[in-house]
């Protein structure tokens, strides 16, 4: 007998989501198919066989905002020729107005803000035909799964067009992360990730004001999830109780994700990060006094209005002294609204951003290989993810990539590997005898 999934039965239109961006625009567009499939709607593989596109967008920086453009000028190409094709958008692109979207873009049917999903709910039911559709979660997910724990940014760095497009802090209710995380690790999730632009500041604007430490303790009670993350942290804001449960919950991985941004106090005094450089170092020393064996990311801005070579210079020897695990650098490039943008001259040459971006990329090469080679010989426990081109691949506690090749069925489970190669970027190995 022919056994007929749930999927056969489905009849409204395929749909296809295209993501850019941050984690909190995956865990959104993950959120999008969960709602989607509950309305009957079928997944397609690329934009050509879709009845519905989603564009979940990014404009952190130009280059980001030029992707959602050019694939906009796409889609109005095959919408030419499949008049029916509907486009939605949501993600960053999309400010407070969001019809101005639309009529910028008549290609775009809808337009909604980064996490309005009864917006998205609505426009289904009375535009597009989408009955019967809720709000929930996938029906399966990754072992890894993320929890968006509040959305918006209240700091207003001066580069960052971020709180402009996702708006004021706004936190969600305890009950509702913990809730979530249950069906989460129902649906196959083994580890959680908690994602918000400024962590430390969660529940602040709650009324029994919870935060992220107690959070994080609740969640270590959950049966079934077994490792939990969370980022990014805001080094003005990250505090004592935060990095003593992160040292004590079992559950909680020891691994941080701190931008720094520069190493220059004029720099950030510029950007109005709110710290200086020597703030910052105590509080890594303090950090990796209270959890020894800690991992360090970090993201760095290089070409910011005004940055001297000098300036420049600072910021190498702060990697060099802190020496982190991993660094995401980019090239300052000017944000509309933003004070930089107002206020600031965009005078760093681009040919100069290049070189500068170069170098934080090989002087961080050298550190991680470094940190990573001390990984060689040793056993680590691997949190198994998917499977790319016959080989495992999965995270350590420290959020290290580790790549190895067995027969076993492992996707989900927590293995022991043996490294036996080092990379800065990965690591490979062999399942343990002891696994
Ligand atoms: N809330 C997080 C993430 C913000 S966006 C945080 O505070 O770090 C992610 C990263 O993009 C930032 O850390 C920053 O390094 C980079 N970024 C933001 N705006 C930028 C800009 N205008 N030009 C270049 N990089 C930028
Ligand atoms: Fe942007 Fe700063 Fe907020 Fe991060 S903390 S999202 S860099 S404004
Ligand atoms: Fe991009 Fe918005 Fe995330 S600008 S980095 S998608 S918060």
């Amino acid at each position: 007998m022919l056994t007929r999934t749930r999927e056969d039965n489905r009849t409204g239109p395929r749909y296809f989501i295209w993501t850019i961006g941050c984690q909190m625009n995956k865990a959104e567009s993950e959120r999008i198919a969960g709602y989607l499939d509950s309305a009957g709607c079928r997944a397609t593989g690329w934009f050509s066989d879709a009845d519905l596109v989603i564009l979940n967008t990014c404009v952190v920086r130009q280059s980001a905002e030029n992707k959602a453009l050019g694939t906009l000028g796409l889609l109005k190409g095959l919408k030419d020729e499949h008049p029916g094709l509907r486009i939605v958008v949501t993600g960053c692109l999309v400010d407070s107005d969001s019809k101005d979207l639309s009529r910028r873009f008549p290609q775009v049917d809808f337009a909604f803000r980064p996490g309005d999903f009864r917006e998205l709910v609505e426009w289904g039911h009375d535009e597009a035909g989408l009955v019967g559709g809720e709000l929930r979660l996938p029906e399966t997910c990754s072992p890894c799964a993320y929890i968006p724990i509040m959305q918006g940014c209240d700091n207003f760095c001066s580069y960052c067009i971020v709180p402009y497009r996702r708006g004021r802090e706004v936190s969600r209710p305890l009950e509702d992360i913990l809730c979530e995380a249950e069906q989460l690790v129902e649906h196959g999730a083994v580890e959680v990730t908690l994602l918000g632009q400024n962590v430390d500041s969660y529940g602040h604007d709650l009324p029994e004001g919870p935060d992220l430490a107690e959070l994080l303790t609740q969640l270590e009670g959950i049966d079934g999830i077994a490792r939990i993350r969370f980022l990014t942290n805001h080094p003005k804001d990250i505090n004592p109780k935060l990095i003593e449960t992160v040292a004590s919950a079992s559950k909680v991985c020891e691994h941080l994700q701190l931008p720094v941004q520069a190493g220059d106090d004029d720099i950030l005094r510029a950007m109005r990060r709110g710290y200086t450089v020597e703030r910052y170092r105590e509080l890594v020393r303090t950090i990796r006094r209270h959890i020894p064996h800690v991992s360090l990311s970090t993201d760095i801005i290089v070409g910011f209005p005004g940055e001297t070579e000098t300036q420049f210079e600072h910021t190498c020897s702060l990697l060099e002294e802190i020496e982190f695990d991993v660094v995401h650098v980019a090239a300052y490039s000017p944000r509309p609204d933003t004070a930089a943008a107002r206020e600031l001259e965009d005078d760093v040459p681009s040919h100069v951003k290049k070189q500068r971006l170069n170098r934080v990329e090989s002087v961080q090469a050298d550190i991680a290989s470094r940190i990573n080679s001390q990984l060689q010989g040793k056993i680590v426990e691997v949190l198994v993810e998917g499977k790319k081109k016959g080989r495992w691949f999965g995270r350590t506690r420290s959020d290290k990539l580790v790549f190895f090749a067995d027969a076993g069925d492992w996707l989900g489970r927590l293995v022991e590997v043996q490294i036996d190669n080092a990379s800065p970027w990965s690591l490979k190995g062999q399942v343990s005898t002891n696994s």
